[in-house]
């Protein structure tokens, strides 16, 4: 944990010792490809107050610099983990974990409108194993009725951009499924144990990310989570996750490319990247062009995903909000700006929690990388 880390969680046991005893705790738990972050909320007199937060990163659990992505046995997450929650002072032991994305399928299917309400989780699996290419008794599945009144929208749509075959949709309940593979639920199910933790939930990494970062959004908004690893896309409408996408490109193959082209060592180059980033510096002129060569990538293929969707169902997005650690790199908004038309924003997740007002400006920063772990910490405080 770095040392402003330290000096918050100083602060805040503080902070709780003075508004007295532990009400309603609520921990999240997001192991990252690259680093595991933990939020702890309270209740207390009816607001949501941040009590402590905190990171760990998980390359030097497999002999790698601090920032590279991992690959860990779950021994080592859990001693991780274990480290984390100690640093932090992180005091319940039941957590809610996120799941990562890349572990589950996540899509939408039709149904015909007259079908019951009590014969959806029927139909459901049988649905859904077409669309899945493994055995239905390897899933998990979770499904959410995508809202009245957004099936209404499209049937709309689609009845005046296709005059010739009217109401296309109409009559359709529009269903999101997600599939997760239950041996990564077992995986976090012995991470859980190990560290003497008992899980609250599991759940994938975007609804979590959706709860801390969206308001009451009801136009389409995409959400970029900028990881280590993966940049994850998911248009989001009336709160529902309309479409989903993953770009194999996340903020440790920027410092990788950096660390190669410079010849610097992978942690001078997360230092460069995080100081300078597409602003680039004077010394050393093609920091800034290595960096915009993997941006320029992910805004091309996030373009593609974007016009894809508002070709299919004529609505434009409204607004971009970045969130994930990558997102703080310096010039990144002012990039995007130029290549959506659409509001851009970096998420402030932790607005949505009481702090100390000193403390804002710290948690403006740290926000974007703890929006998993707030999310999960927010769905268990409800
Ligand atoms: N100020 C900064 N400028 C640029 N990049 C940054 C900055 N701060 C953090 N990052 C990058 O953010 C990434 C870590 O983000 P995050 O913690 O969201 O990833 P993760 O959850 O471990 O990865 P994933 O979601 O892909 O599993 C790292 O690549 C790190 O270099
Ligand atoms: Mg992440």
């Amino acid at each position: 944990m770095n040392p402003i880390n330290d000096i918050i969680k100083k602060i805040f046991g503080r902070i709780s010792s003075l508004t007295g005893g532990n009400v309603g705790a609520a921990v999240g738990i997001d192991i990252g490809s690259s680093a595991i972050k933990v939020v702890e909320i309270k209740i207390k007199e009816g607001k949501i107050v941040l009590e402590t937060y905190g990171s760990i990163a998980l390359g030097p659990y497999d002999s790698l610099d601090v920032g590279r992505v991992t690959n860990l046995p779950v021994e080592k997450i859990a001693e991780a983990l274990q480290e984390v929650l100690k640093q932090s002072g992180v005091t319940d032991t039941t957590g809610a974990f996120s799941i990562p994305v890349q572990s589950s399928l996540i899509f939408t299917i039709e149904l015909p409108k007259n079908v019951k309400k009590s014969e959806i989780s029927t139909i459901i699996p049988i649905e859904a194993r077409k669309y899945i290419p493994l055995p239905i008794t390897e899933v998990s599945l979770d499904y959410f009725i995508l809202p009245e009144r957004e099936s209404s929208f499209e049937e709309m749509n689609a009845a005046s951009s296709n005059s010739g075959t009217p109401q296309k949709t109409a009559g359709k309940t529009s269903v999101l499924i997600v599939a997760t593979q239950n041996d990564a639920i077992s995986k976090y199910r012995s991470i859980v144990s190990l560290s003497s933790l008992t899980a609250a939930f599991f759940e994938i990494e975007i609804f979590s990310s959706i709860r801390a970062n969206f308001e009451r959004e009801l136009s389409p908004v995409l959400l970029i989570d900028f990881g280590a690893s993966r940049t994850k896309l998911s248009i989001v409408e009336f709160g529902m996750v309309k479409n989903y996408h993953t770009i194999d490109r996340g903020g440790a193959d920027i410092t990788d490319s950096i660390s190669k082209s410079l010849s610097l060592s992978f942690a001078e180059a997360e230092k460069m990247k995080k100081e300078f980033g597409l602003f680039g510096n004077l010394a050393e002129k093609t920091l800034a062009d290595i960096i915009k060569i993997h941006i320029d990538y992910i805004l091309s293929e996030t373009n593609n995903v974007l016009l894809e969707y508002e070709k299919k169902y004529s609505r434009t997005i409204s607004k971009v909000i970045f969130t994930g650690g990558g997102s703080l790199l310096k010039g990144l908004a002012e990039v995007a700006v130029n290549n959506f038309r659409a509001e851009i924003e970096i998420g402030h997740p932790f607005n949505k929690v009481n702090a100390p007002e000193f403390l804002r400006k710290v948690l403006e920063t740290a926000g974007p990388e703890f929006a998993v772990a707030l999310g999960l910490a927010l769905r268990k405080s409800q």
